[in-house]
């Protein structure tokens, strides 16, 4: 509690209302990186207490609509004057189907655009203290939320999604990489410096699970050159 006390961004989250400090990281992920248009239909992926559901409703506005999900109920009701509505549900991401996530959208979308343009997910496990156990388990979540991408994510539309960082990370960027147009890691400064806590934007969706190409069984997996057969070292 002292820490918080004396932190910034927890004092200005309480003199200007957001539920939480994290606020700050999706205002500035949005100023640096051009996430959230007015009108977008918005998922947010570990959305309690709800303060990353404030900011993304007043960013895509009364046209928009937001839709938080997370492990435990979120309870605050967020009626806010020119903000989007918002609708919550406690569910795992892992577990539920997308049609129950769909479905929660308003009636009357034009087919085909009943999706999401953006996915939002500051999901974090629950923390052990172990760097290596944390970051495998936050890799996870993150692989969840990029396999709900085909069925939940609209051609074009954009991730932020929070990692821990370690090994297993340079994989998941490039799996990023394979389904967005444009990715970029990004540490915001309301980011706890002792935090190894990242985001992860994807821009552009272009479709898939990003799983690699096969490589087909009888296709060399070098091109070798054709010439002399080789002597080996019995030549030599
Ligand atoms: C750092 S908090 C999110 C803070 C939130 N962005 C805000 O601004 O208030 C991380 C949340 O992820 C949730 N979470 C973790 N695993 C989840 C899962 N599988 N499905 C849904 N929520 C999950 C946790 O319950 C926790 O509330």
């Amino acid at each position: 509690m002292a820490r918080e006390i004396r932190d910034h961004y927890f004092r200005r989250a309480k003199k200007e209302g957001y539920l939480s400090r994290a606020a700050y990281k999706l205002i500035e992920i949005d100023e640096r990186r051009k996430i959230l248009t007015s009108g977008d239909r918005v998922l947010d992926c570990g959305a309690a207490p709800g303060s990353w559901l404030q900011v993304a409703s007043r960013r895509v506005g009364q046209s928009g609509f937001v839709i938080g999900i997370d492990l435990k109920p979120i309870k605050h009701s967020f009626v806010m004057p020119h903000a989007a509505e918002v609708r919550t549900l406690a569910a795992d991401l892992r577990e539920i189907p997308a049609g129950e996530l769909l479905a929660l959208l308003p009636a009357g979308s034009a087919a085909g655009s009943a999706l999401f343009d953006v996915i939002l997910s500051d999901m974090a496990p629950d923390t052990t203290g172990d760097r290596t156990i944390d970051h495998h388990q936050s890799i996870r979540l993150c692989e969840a939320v990029l396999d709900r991408c085909p069925d939940l994510l609209k051609s074009g539309g954009h991730v932020v999604i929070k990692v821990l960082e370690g090994e297993a990370y340079p994989d998941l960027r490039a799996r990023t990489r394979r389904m967005f147009d444009a990715v970029k890691g990004f540490k915001p400064k309301a980011s706890r410096n002792e935090s190894t806590e990242i985001y992860l934007i994807g821009k552009g969706y272009t479709g898939g699970d990003g799983a690699p190409e096969p490589v087909a069984a009888d296709e060399p997996a070098v091109e070798l050159p054709r010439g002399k057969p080789s002597t080996g070292w019995a030549g030599r």
